[in-house]
């Protein structure tokens, strides 16, 4: 009686909203953008606007994108009914329909802004919307699809699955996900399939990703030290630098700083900075590594030989060192043959794990293959066929819950429990090539996670979950800020937010969820030997902030960095030791 009473009234109250008061102020959904939106910050760093690009803003609110894109030299525009009504509609080769059909009530509206972008794109439409998790309580009334918010302004709250659904059958064109509630649809199925192999390549050189990763972070403390390098030709000692202890804190020693500075920024600039004598090769490869430096980065990202066109530099190679084979030798000679077989044999795992993902969107055939990707199948597999057929053999295995059992316990990187391994994001293009594909499983529903610190792959169900750390290098005991968790046999997508928990999870043991060379690996491990020998890792309370904080209060201990003290005076508790190269 009283729920019948409940719906009549909400249904009054729909009507009179849709009828008689609502008047859905859109062009306040606009904000001032003092940054990149994210679905352009996205397209930026999956590579898809060239240098001869051209951008169009459908739906571009104020503006900020397009100010952004021009600022980086790219030619762009864009339209907005309440904002920029005069400027013309224009094709372009990248479309982007950010965070707009979101705030359209009307479902035919709706569909007709896509379709129009649509038509506008010459390569690919970026589709953002924001996402249910997004959802606040108090947002504001139910009002047809969406919300009503307290702002005047209509808000449609999609999950990942209903977005997906919606770009796909209103366009009748399939969509991929780019990232949580971001989507790409491609024009052409070349453009699409250089996108789907460049993201199984990324970060899959070893090292390089994580030391990026890590010097982005450590940015303001390792600059001075560069700087300092730069001018002196030598390492500091820690009294010559200011930032030197927080340096050592972070990396272990101002040496293995610099190995991470020097990998980062390429071996050119610091050549002197190494002292000792050189072979006659080492010389020649020393030289001309400007000359050398393209070759080898195609090398490290391709893991075969460029052929002819593929690189711009392979005039000037030819010509110092008679062809880009011989060059190779060179190359092979001074750095070791080792790591080119390495690279080859990542290049194809790369290869297996993009050609397993890409029959989630309909394996193209060979003759729709890019030009540079029917390369990569004939120089590393032998043929198409061959590379196919192994692919699908993997795609297999991953759907074999004992196959991915079996990795997980196999896997040399991460954290194993009975439930699931734990890998840092870092490691993750190292894993066994099962569980790249079943990461990447994941991320066909969920889009790549940016700010995901840890993997958690579950070894009884197929799912996975992308956990966020902020803090994961700075703080010895980071909380747990998020979770998305992808849920492989039920296609769904959902997140869970912890940043307003009082006593949020935390992590204990760091080193166990990093690669071997993760800086900052071996003052994790020391941390935790501490603890173990003060006896704090074994009591069941420590896996919240709450109860981790009681059992240090309890032993009379504190943390300092990445140090155990004691709580009185602050103590170090260590017995002094080298610090050891963790680079
Ligand atoms: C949340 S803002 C997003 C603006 C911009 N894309 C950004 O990310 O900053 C939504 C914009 O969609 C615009 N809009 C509303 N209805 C539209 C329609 N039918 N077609 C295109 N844009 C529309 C609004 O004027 C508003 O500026």
């Amino acid at each position: 009686m009283l729920r019948s009473g409940y719906d009549k009234l909400s249904q009054w109250h729909e009507t009179w909203h849709n009828w008689v008061v609502v008047q859905v102020a859109r062009y306040r959904t606009a904000m001032t953008r003092t940054f990149l939106s994210r679905p352009v910050q996205q397209v930026l760093a999956d590579g898809l606007l060239e240098a001869n690009s051209t951008f169009f803003d459908y739906g571009c609110g104020k503006g900020g994108d397009v100010r952004g894109l021009r600022q980086l030299g790219y030619d762009a525009d864009g339209w907005d009914p309440a904002h920029a009504p005069d400027q013309p509609k224009r094709e372009a080769s990248v479309v982007n329909l950010g965070y707009v059909v979101n705030v359209i009530e009307e479902l035919e509206e709706r569909r007709d802004a896509i379709r129009q972008a649509w038509r506008l794109t010459g390569d690919v439409l970026v589709v953002a919307a924001r996402l249910d998790w997004d959802v606040d309580g108090s947002a504001g009334r139910p009002f047809k699809d969406g919300l009503f918010t307290k702002t005047g302004t209509f808000q449609k709250y999609f999950s990942q699955e209903e977005l997906r659904g919606w770009i796909d059958a209103t366009l009748g064109q399939r969509s991929v996900a780019a990232a949580p509630g971001i989507f790409y649809v491609f024009r052409s199925e070349g453009a699409e399939q250089r996108l789907l192999a460049r993201h199984a390549r990324a970060g899959s050189r070893p090292r390089l990703g994580i030391a990026e990763l890590v010097y982005r972070q450590h940015r303001t403390q390792l600059e001075p030290l560069a700087e300092w390098v730069r001018q002196h030709r030598t390492l500091p000692t820690p009294a010559d630098l200011p930032t030197a202890e927080g340096l050592i804190d972070t990396f272990g020693s101002i040496r293995a700083a610099f190995a991470l500075i020097r990998r980062v920024t390429g071996p050119a600039p610091w050549t002197d900075v190494i002292l000792g004598a050189k072979r006659l090769s080492e010389a020649k490869f020393e030289a001309n590594l400007v000359v050398l430096q393209p070759l080898i980065d195609f090398l490290t990202e391709r893991g075969r030989l460029p052929r002819d066109g593929e690189l711009a530099e392979t005039p000037s190679i030819v010509s110092n060192f008679g062809s880009v084979r011989a060059a190779f030798s060179l190359i092979r000679r001074v750095t070791g043959s080792d790591r080119w077989t390495e690279f080859e044999a990542r290049a194809r795992t790369d290869f297996l794990v993009y050609l397993a993902l890409s029959a989630f969107a309909g394996r193209p055939t060979f003759g729709e293959l890019p030009s540079d990707l029917q390369y990569d199948a004939r120089d590393l597999f032998g043929s198409f066929k061959e590379a196919c057929a192994q692919a699908d053999r993997l795609l297999f295995a991953v759907g074999k819950p004992e196959a991915v059992d079996l990795a997980c316990r196999a896997s040399l990187i991460g954290k194993l429990t009975s439930e699931a391994l734990y890998v840092h994001v870092g490691g993750v293009s190292r894993l066994p090539a099962v569980l790249r594909v079943y990461a990447g499983c994941a991320e066909t529903l969920t889009g790549s996670v940016d700010n995901a610190t840890i993997l958690k792959m579950h070894r009884e169900k197929p799912q996975v979950s992308f956990l966020v750390y902020p803090e994961f290098d700075k703080d010895p005991h980071p909380s747990l800020e998020a979770s998305i968790v992808a849920r492989l046999r039920e296609f769904t997508v959902s997140y869970k937010d912890f940043s307003s928990r009082d006593n949020p999870p935390i992590l204990h043991r760091k080193e166990t969820f990093v690669p071997d060379d993760y800086p900052g690996r071996d003052k994790f491990a020391r941390l935790t030997s501490q603890e173990e020998k003060a006896g704090l890792l074994d009591q069941p309370t420590i896996g919240t902030r709450v109860g981790w904080k009681e059992a240090l209060g309890q032993a009379g201990l504190a943390l300092r960095g990445h140090r155990l003290v004691r709580a009185s005076g602050l103590n170090d508790l260590r017995v002094p030791e080298t610090r050891s190269s963790s680079l």
